[in-house]
């Protein structure tokens, strides 16, 4: 059977108001951008916040800013229930505040949060965090199976909090960091914390990865029925509803090898050209991929282990919005990159399928290898005076 799928680019996350809050701001700074244009009219300013409250956190379906780092930190041990409300309760507050460009609570340097470009602040849980203190965990949550492909490193994998941060300013989100991390540290300490970037192209439209590929163009619209349905967790979810799953996967390039390829052999590993991200079977980026087509030789135009083919042929939805990396070149010249891949979903069932269908077989497995793995419950938006996690601590 066809799966259900919509197409989705940057353009089109702009324009899907519906459901997340955070898509007002910046769907409203990328107009008045557009407006600038026109000479008769002066150009408002381009927003330079997203907002905190809303029904599901910033940082999910809003347009993927340039910068992100992820953090992930392991709760000391005697750190209870309440406790953990009351440090989600310091943390919301403050978050809520640097999103907006308001100094945190006990800023040593207001200064610093004066202008946040487009910050955002998200909050998880890890499910070995919200099993030790009772908390209830969502029927779509549950941990990964190791999949065969996998070269896990502990120094990437796992946490019991994540705190993802997210913004085109370097400085704002340095800032925003010492901040939290600051109020964090009397019950948790740092245990990876990951930094990636994305270039949008100037004239618009989807970033390329550092791969050289244009990632990011078949995305559910979360502004969609179907699409709301694959991301955010149902009303069965009751306090979580609007909350999501995430899966991180910190994915190694190699890069030397990936030299190696001639274009069309790229253009195969994907079932995309890496010219133009056009499928196989197409002219354009947003054409659909026809996976029947065949070839005069009467082989498939999209290789049967392309990434796409395998990916839509596991029948599953995700949303993805990944960063790439690159903490390289090494002594010896050899670089260290890769993605920071990460997809929300409503059942962690929907990565596992795609996942597992992509181990089996999957060209791009000999250029990506999974190197860090990590499984976070992130709870609803709040309204202002709520803070993240409330529902879980009735
Ligand atoms: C370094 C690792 C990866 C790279 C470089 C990569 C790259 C790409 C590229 C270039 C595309 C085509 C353009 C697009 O639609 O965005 C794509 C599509 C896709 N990828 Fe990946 N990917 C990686 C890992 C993964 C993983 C781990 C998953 C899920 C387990 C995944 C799931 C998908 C899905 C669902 C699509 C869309 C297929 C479609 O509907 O056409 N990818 N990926």
């Amino acid at each position: 059977m066809e799966p259900k799928r919509q197409r989705l680019n940057r353009r089109g996350l702009l324009g899907a108001a519906g459901g997340a809050a955070a898509l007002g701001a910046v769907g409203a700074g990328a107009a008045a951008l557009g407006r600038g244009s026109d000479e008769t009219e002066p150009a408002a300013a381009p927003a330079t916040t997203v907002p905190f409250h809303g029904a599901h956190q910033a940082g999910i379906t809003d347009d993927a800013p340039s910068q992100a780092v992820l953090l992930a930190l392991d709760v000391n041990d005697d750190v209870d229930a309440d406790r953990l409300a009351a440090v989600m309760r310091l943390l919301s507050d403050d978050a809520a505040r640097l999103t907006q460009g308001e100094a945190a609570l006990a800023d040593a340097d207001p200064e610093l949060a004066a202008e946040p470009a487009l910050l955002t602040v998200t909050f998880g849980f890890g499910l070995d965090l919200l099993d030790r203190l009772g908390l209830s965990v969502p029927a779509g949550a549950g941990p990964l199976p190791a999949f065969s492909v996998d070269r896990l490193e502990d120094a990437w994998s796992g946490g019991d909090l994540l705190i993802q941060v997210c913004g085109e300013g370097d400085l704002a989100l340095s800032h925003a960091i010492r901040m939290l991390v600051k109020d964090s540290r009397s019950f948790a300490g740092v245990r990876w914390a990951q930094r990636g970037f994305r270039q949008r192209p100037a004239g618009g439209g989807t970033p390329r990865n550092v791969l050289g590929q244009i990632d990011g163009t078949s995305n559910p619209d979360p502004g969609s029925a179907d699409g709301g349905e694959a991301i955010w967790f149902g009303p069965e979810a009751g306090a979580l509803a609007g909350g999501t799953v995430m899966a991180v996967r910190r994915m190694r390039t190699g890069l030397d090898r990936w030299d190696r390829l001639d274009a069309v052999g790229k253009d195969r590993v994907i079932g995309r050209r890496i010219a133009d991200g056009a499928p196989l079977t197409g002219e354009a980026e947003d054409d659909p991929v026809d996976l029947d087509a065949r070839e005069d030789s009467g082989l498939p135009v999209i290789p049967t282990n392309a990434h796409v083919r395998r990916a839509i042929e596991a029948g599953e939805t995700i949303l993805r919005r990944s960063y790439n990396y690159d903490d390289g070149p090494g002594p010896d010249g050899e670089s260290d990159t890769g993605l920071v891949f990460i997809a929300y979903q409503a059942d962690i069932g929907q990565f596992i399928a795609i996942q597992e269908h992509l181990a089996e077989a999957d060209l791009l497995n000999d250029y990506a290898v999974p190197i860090g793995s990590a499984v976070f419950v992130l709870p609803p938006g709040c309204e202002e005076g709520g803070w993240i996690g409330q529902g879980l601590f009735a």
